[in-house]
């Protein structure tokens, strides 16, 4: 499915016309270069453990994700967010080329999230409610807002709760989203909430983890600048790194009671990811 995945984005990647003589390198650029595509094999874990015959299908959802997750991502390591020269270990957009392309590029990559949806090969009722899904938590209510009280607040300690708040609309609710859109493709109405749940809790464990790789990794192995949440409100600047690990331990055990609520081919299918993405930082 990996190599399918990257194939799939590779015969997808939007056409571009005209003489602009790199916009088209950039969207390749940085639609190609690696990344976890951790949000996309959400999708596809449900899929596969829920409705095998929609898996070809769900890489239409996995590519909107992915898109929306890279703008998010372009956008993220702008000089006026968190000013980032490296991203997935290669030159960031605005680094490589201008500022002016990771701007747009970025704005480029949000549309076609929802271009690729409106042509995906789903019943209509099906993509109106991917399309929803991905706006819903990709946007304004969720990841938007997110990165908006991250920046605004920066230098500006906040309490626990909100630090959640925080977290949960920056990170958690993309994920949530890909475990959403994973019971939709697979007409699983009755696992939509509890999926998009288990995603609240996963997401929000996923961004402690990536905030105590900011602490305890080096620039090689996280394929991006380190130590440079100092004046943020991430669990690590707030907590120390010693409670940023207890949270996220916490939240992996809360992780594993959701999990069991599933059907089994579902927590197994799950758990493969989780082995892999999961439980490898939060121990010292
Ligand atoms: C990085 O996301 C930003 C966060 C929300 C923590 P990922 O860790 O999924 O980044 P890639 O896609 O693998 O580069
Ligand atoms: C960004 O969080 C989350 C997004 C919504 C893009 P971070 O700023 O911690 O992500 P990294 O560490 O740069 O990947
Ligand atoms: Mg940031
Ligand atoms: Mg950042
Ligand atoms: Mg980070």
């Amino acid at each position: 499915m990996d190599r399918e995945f990257e194939e799939f984005i590779k015969n997808n990647i939007p056409k571009i016309d005209g003489f602009h003589p790199h916009f088209k390198e950039a969207i390749e650029y940085i639609l190609t270069t690696g990344g976890k595509r951790f949000r996309p094999k959400l999708i596809f874990a449900v899929v596969k453990a829920l409705a095998p015959s929609m898996l070809h299908n769900s890489l239409y959802a996995g590519l909107a994700i992915e898109a929306l997750h890279t703008y998010s991502l372009i956008h993220d390591d702008l000089p006026s967010m968190d000013n980032a020269d490296l991203r997935r270990g290669v030159e960031t957009l605005h680094k490589k080329y201008d500022e002016v392309t990771a701007i747009l590029v970025g704005d480029g990559l949000n549309s076609f999230a929802f271009e690729i949806l409106s042509k995906s090969p789903f019943r209509d009722d099906v993509k109106v409610k991917l399309i929803r899904s991905l706006a819903e938590n990709g946007g304004i209510g969720g990841m938007v807002l997110g990165q908006a009280i991250d920046c605004h607040f920066e230098n500006s300690p906040l309490e626990l709760e909100k630090i959640r708040f925080l977290h949960k609309n920056k990170t958690g609710k993309l994920i949530a989203s890909a475990l959403e859109m994973g019971a939709v493709i697979s007409n699983r109405n009755d696992l939509e909430e509890p999926l998009y749940n288990f995603g609240l809790s996963l997401g929000l464990l996923f961004q402690i983890q990536d905030d105590i790789l900011d602490a305890v990794s080096d620039e090689k192995e996280a394929g991006k600048p380190v130590n440079s949440d100092g004046n943020k409100n991430s669990f690590v600047t707030i907590l120390g790194l010693d409670r940023a690990i207890e949270e996220a331990n916490r939240e992996a055990e809360n992780i594993q009671k959701l999990l069991s609520q599933f059907p089994e081919n579902l927590r197994d299918s799950l758990s493969l990811l989780l082995e892999k993405y999961i439980y490898r930082h939060i121990t010292k």
